[in-house]
C-alpha cells in the first residue's frame, strides 16, 4: 500500500474498519449487511488502515459490478505476490517460518498465469458436468446414508453436525480416493495445519502451546501431509482409477510430474475447498427453507424448482467470504487510484447483497432470476468445484424432499466467526418423517 496516500483517500473508520477484519462480526450476519450496506454507499471503495490491527493495509471493495470487473481482470490483480486470504502479518511470518512461502499451502488458488492455467487444466475437465454424472449414484447414495441417520435421530436434531458439514466432506473424500478409515486423519491434519492461527479450534490442542511448539507442529503436519499423498500418488500410478487423486497423480507440467508439495497442495485445496463451502451453503437451504412453510411445500411438490432454490442458497448464504487480490500496476477502481502493489479485498458477501444487482437481496427468493450471484467468483480462478457444489446439493435436497414432511426451526440457529470461509455451525431443527 502506498504509504503517502493523499489525504483525501477514502478511509475507513476504526470503527468500520474493526468491523470488516473481525471474525466476530460475521457470526452477526443483519449488522454485518448493515455494515456492508453502509460502506457501499458511501465508499465503495475503501481504505481499511488499522495500525493496531495486525494487518498490512487494503482497499475493500463492496460494489457488485466492481468485485466482478476485479475478478475477472486476472493480469491487473494477481493472486500472487501476498496473500489470497486475509492474513495478519504475524500469520504470513509464521507461515514463511514453516513452509518458505506466505501461504501454508501453495496450490491453484495462489498461482497468478502462466503457471495457474497449466495446473487448472489438469483437473478441469474431471469436474465438467459431463464427467460429474458417472459420481451420481455415489453421491446418492452417500447422501441416502446421510438422510437415514437424521430420520434415525428422531425427529430433533441439530442439522450442521448431523447432515451438512459430514455429507459433503464424504463426498469430496470419495472424490479424492481417501479411504473412509483415513478420514479423520485427514481432518484432524488439516486442523493441525490451520490451528495456528485459530485459537477457538477445537482439538488440534494448540492453546497455551509456545510459537516454537506450534511451528513445530504445523510443520509436521504439512510434512505428513506430502508424505500421505506421495504415497497415494505412488499407488495411483501403478494402479489408476478415474478419481481425481489418479489423474493429479499421473499429470505433467511442462512435461515434469508434480513434485510432493505441488502434489499435497492440489489434493488440500480440493479437500478444503469442497467440504466447509457446501456445508455452510447446504445449512443455509435447510435454514431458509425451515424458516418457511410454504416455499418447503412448494419445492416438495415441484422439484423444478430445486436448481433455483440451490442457486439462491449459495447467493444468500456466500459460503466463501472474501477473496485478496494484488494490484500488477498503477490502476483505478471506480475512479479510486489503487497503486501497484496494493493489496485488495474482493468481498464477495457484500456483492451479493448489492441492491443495483439483486432486488430485496436480503430476502431468500427462490424465484429470483437472473441470479448472476458472485459466491463462486468469475475469471481464470473462478471455482472449479462449482458444478460439483450444485450437484450435491440437488442431490442431498431431493433425498431430504422425498423424506421430511415437515421441518421448523428448533432453536438458534448460530453462525461461525470467521472473515473467510462462514456459514451455520449449529441449526437446530425439528422435524417429521414422510
Ligand atoms: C475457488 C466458492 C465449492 C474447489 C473458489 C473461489 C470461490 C469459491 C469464491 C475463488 C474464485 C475466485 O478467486 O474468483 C465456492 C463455494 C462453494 C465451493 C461458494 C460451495 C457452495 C467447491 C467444491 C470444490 C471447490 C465442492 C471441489 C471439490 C475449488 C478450487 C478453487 C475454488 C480448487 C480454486 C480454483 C482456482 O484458483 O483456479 N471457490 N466453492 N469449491 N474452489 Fe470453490
Amino acid at each position: 500500500m502506498n504509504e503517502t496516500a493523499e489525504s483525501d483517500t477514502p478511509t475507513l473508520s476504526p470503527q468500520l474498519a474493526t468491523a470488516v477484519i473481525d471474525p466476530g462480526s460475521y457470526a452477526e450476519w443483519n449488522g454485518l449487511l448493515d455494515t456492508f450496506d453502509h460502506i457501499r454507499d458511501t465508499m465503495p471503495v475503501a481504505r481499511v488502515d488499522l495500525a493496531d490491527g495486525g494487518f498490512d493495509p487494503f482497499w475493500l471493495v463492496t460494489r457488485y459490478e466492481d468485485v466482478m470487473r476485479i475478478s475477472k481482470d486476472n493480469a491487473t490483480f494477481l493472486n500472487n505476490p501476498r496473500p489470497v486470504v486475509l492474513s495478519t502479518r504475524e500469520a504470513i511470518e509464521f507461515s514463511l517460518k514453516v513452509t518458505g512461502s506466505k501461504m501454508l499451502v501453495d496450490s491453484l488458488v495462489v498461482f497468478d498465469a502462466p503457471i495457474h492455467p497449466k495446473y487448472r487444466r489438469l483437473t478441469q475437465d474431471w469436474f465438467m458436468p459431463k464427467n460429474l454424472r458417472k459420481m451420481e449414484e455415489e453421491i446418492g447414495a452417500i447422501a441416502k446414508a446421510t438422510v437415514d441417520r437424521l430420520a434415525e435421530a428422531g425427529g430433533e436434531a441439530d442439522f450442521v453436525p448431523l447432515v451438512s458439514a459430514p455429507y459433503p466432506l464424504h463426498v469430496v473424500m470419495q472424490i479424492l480416493g481417501v479411504p473412509e478409515e483415513d478420514e479423520q486423519r485427514m481432518l484432524f491434519l488439516t486442523q493441525q495445519m490451520f490451528g495456528g492461527q485459530d485459537e477457538d479450534l477445537s482439538g488440534s490442542g494448540m492453546k497455551d502451546m509456545t510459537p516454537e511448539q506450534i511451528t513445530q507442529i504445523v510443520a509436521g503436519a504439512v510434512a505428513d501431509f506430502e508424505a500421505y499423498f506421495a504415497k497415494m500418488a505412488a499407488d495411483r500410478r501403478a494402479n489408476p482409477t478415474d478419481d481425481v487423486a489418479s489423474v493429479i497423480a499421473n499429470a505433467t507440467v511442462d512435461g515434469e510430474p508434480l513434485n510432493d508439495r505441488d502434489m499435497a497442495g492440489y489434493y488440500i485445496i480440493v479437500a478444503s475447498a469442497g467440504h466447509d463451502t457446501t456445508s455452510a451453503s447446504t445449512a443455509g437451504a435447510m435454514m431458509a427453507l425451515a424458516q418457511d412453510p410454504e416455499q418447503f411445500a412448494r419445492v416438495k411438490a415441484d422439484r423444478d424448482l430445486l436448481p433455483g432454490i440451490v442457486e439462491e442458497a449459495i447467493r444468500w448464504t456466500t459460503p466463501v467470504q472474501h477473496f485478496m487480490r494484488t494490484a500488477a500496476e498503477d490502476t483505478e477502481i471506480a475512479g479510486q487510484k489503487i497503486a501497484k502493489d496494493d493489496w485488495l479485498m474482493i468481498n464477495y458477501v457484500a456483492a451479493n447483497h448489492d441492491p443495483a444487482q439483486f432486488e430485496n437481496p436480503r430476502k431468500f427468493d427462490a424465484a429470483r432470476s437472473p441470479n448472476r450471484h458472485a459466491a463462486f467468483g468469475a475469471g481464470a480462478h473462478q471455482c472449479l468445484g462449482l458444478h460439483l457444489a450444485r450437484l450435491e446439493m440437488r442431490i442431498l435436497f431431493n433425498e431430504l424432499l422425498d423424506r421430511i414432511e415437515t421441518i421448523e426451526l428448533a432453536g438458534e440457529p448460530k453462525r461461525a466467526r470467521s472473515t473467510f470461509v462462514g456459514g451455520l455451525k449449529t441449526l437446530p431443527v425439528r422435524y417429521t418423517l414422510s
